[in-house]
């Protein structure tokens, strides 16, 4: 897809989501609230559960670790979010954490010295009554086997528990491969459990739990970009159209499934990490090190392995399930959390791709400016406040283009994160350009875009990039 092409059909989107806006369901603004205290008092609950994924656990010093990611930061990381969702749940009125779902990847190769590790911390923090949810994909294959990790962890590597009196489901793959067509083999498996758990109680819930986002079986639109808004992606993912489609069409007959799957490693607070239609989905992120989406975004932002988000998930007895996206360096709740009112019931769905429409787009703060401290030869430093709602906007478009001359094309672009997957999300946002042309004069512009790709009005400044000076040596 052309440039322009790509412009017209942001220009296009960025009007309809401006119209749209206003007419943004007043429950998922609910659900945007203050995690803790979007139900009611006496709706109490019934069943809770946390879920992480992606722990990649590494070895000792001497094995390969990526960098940042060392056995000692991991096993402090890993401590506290056990012992975190252990507290949480034992000072609360219903005191019971029932389940601890670790959704795959949870070392990085599988070695016994990353994995029994692993075990042993995960075992040491829980409660005894805590019952393990724990599925195993690519990372957990690399160094052993599929019966080495049933072994290890007690489990199959495909289980169907009641806990609670709600069923879950595990699905993974026997080995590292990764395909369309992977759960071949399982999918009548698959089906017989589901239709199992429909005839225990079809108005609950039916929690599953594998590695790999579910994809769509084909795109919502193959000519459209961005393709991770318009592909086969349900939840979204570091990779547009990464997963395979081989539950798609099994859960439509299940609108009582509520899915989680791994290997994303993109942030949880993106609310495009949830996904509704005949069923639901919700990406889990990762407890190590953050992916985000790939060009023309920066797919690793600094400060990547100090990322850690994941869910308690808490069921109450009006059948309402609450995602509560905790996180973990600051121990706190983040202000985005997800509702289900009433699962089994898509009309209720809030996540929908509706919101391509409705979502609402970036507003700046009234006089907002673009603020130049400094120009260099080649471009400068550049700031500006984040948007008044920066809790919906997702990046920025900055653009370069000299004075005077015509034409759509920028002469240099960037996109930059709002980095919304920090914690606190910062107040504004610094950038620096080095790729302009000396003693010229450009309009720099910046557009901030939501998280689905709707964009707010630009807002511009008019600077000059200093002479180009030769070197003295
Ligand atoms: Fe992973």
């Amino acid at each position: 897809m052309t440039r322009s092409h790509q412009d017209k059909n942001r220009r296009r989107k960025g009007r309809r989501n401006f119209l749209a806006a206003a007419a943004v369901s007043p429950l998922l603004m609910l659900s945007r609230g203050a995690a803790d205290e979007t139900i009611a008092d006496d709706d109490e609950v019934i069943l809770r559960f946390s879920v992480t994924s992606d722990v990649h656990f590494p070895g000792p010093p001497e094995t390969n670790n990526l960098p940042g990611n060392t056995q000692v930061i991991q096993q402090r990381r890993f401590t506290k979010m056990v012992d975190w969702v252990r507290r949480y749940s034992a000072s609360h009125r219903y005191p019971r954490l029932d389940a601890f779902a670790v959704n795959g990847d949870m070392t990085d190769t599988g070695a016994d010295a990353e994995r029994l590790p692993f075990r042993d911390t995960m075992d040491r923090g829980l409660p005894p009554e805590t019952k393990r949810v724990l599925t195993v994909a690519d990372h957990g294959y690399f160094a052993s086997t599929r019966e080495h990790w049933e072994e290890v962890f007690g489990t199959p590597i495909s289980a169907h528990q009641v806990i609670g009196g709600y069923h879950f489901i595990t699905l993974s793959p026997p080995d590292t491969r990764f395909y369309d067509g992977m759960f071949a083999e399982q999918i009548d498996w698959v089906h017989q459990q589901l239709k199992q758990a429909v005839a225990d109680d079809p108005e609950k819930p039916i929690f599953f739990f594998q590695h790999y986002p579910i994809s769509r079986p084909e795109p919502r639109d193959a000519n459209r970009q961005p393709q991770w808004l318009y592909g086969r992606s349900t939840i979204r993912c570091h990779q547009a159209n990464w997963g395979p489609s081989d539950l798609y069409g099994l859960f439509q007959e299940f609108p009582q499934v509520i899915d989680f799957a791994g290997d994303s490693h993109y942030p949880i607070c993106d609310p495009g990490s949830a996904w509704q239609d005949r069923f639901s989905a919700f990406g889990t992120g990762t407890l190590c090190y953050l992916k985000m989406l790939e060009e023309p975004y920066w797919k690793y932002p600094e400060g990547r392995f100090e990322y850690a988000q994941f869910y308690i998930v808490e069921v109450h007895r009006s059948g309402r399930i609450h995602l509560k996206i905790a996180n973990l360096a600051t121990e706190t709740f983040i202000p985005l959390s997800f509702v289900i009112p009433a699962p089994g019931h898509p009309d209720s769905y809030l996540y929908t791709d509706a919101r391509i429409d409705s979502y609402p787009v970036p507003v700046w703060e009234n006089g907002a400016k673009i603020k130049i401290p400094y120009t260099t030869e080649h471009g400068g430093g550049f700031r500006f406040e984040q948007t008044k709602n920066r809790e919906n906007t997702q990046s920025y478009w900055i653009t370069f283009r000299e004075k005077g001359k015509s034409g759509a094309e920028p002469d240099v672009e960037k996109y930059v994160w709002s980095e919304f997957y920090r914690y606190p999300v910062p107040d504004s946002i610094e950038y620096y350009e080095d790729r302009l042309r000396p003693q010229t004069e450009y309009e720099v512009t910046v557009t901030p875009i939501s998280f689905f790709a709707g964009e707010g009005k630009p807002i511009s400044a008019a600077f000059k990039t200093v002479e180009n000076r030769p070197s003295h040596y």
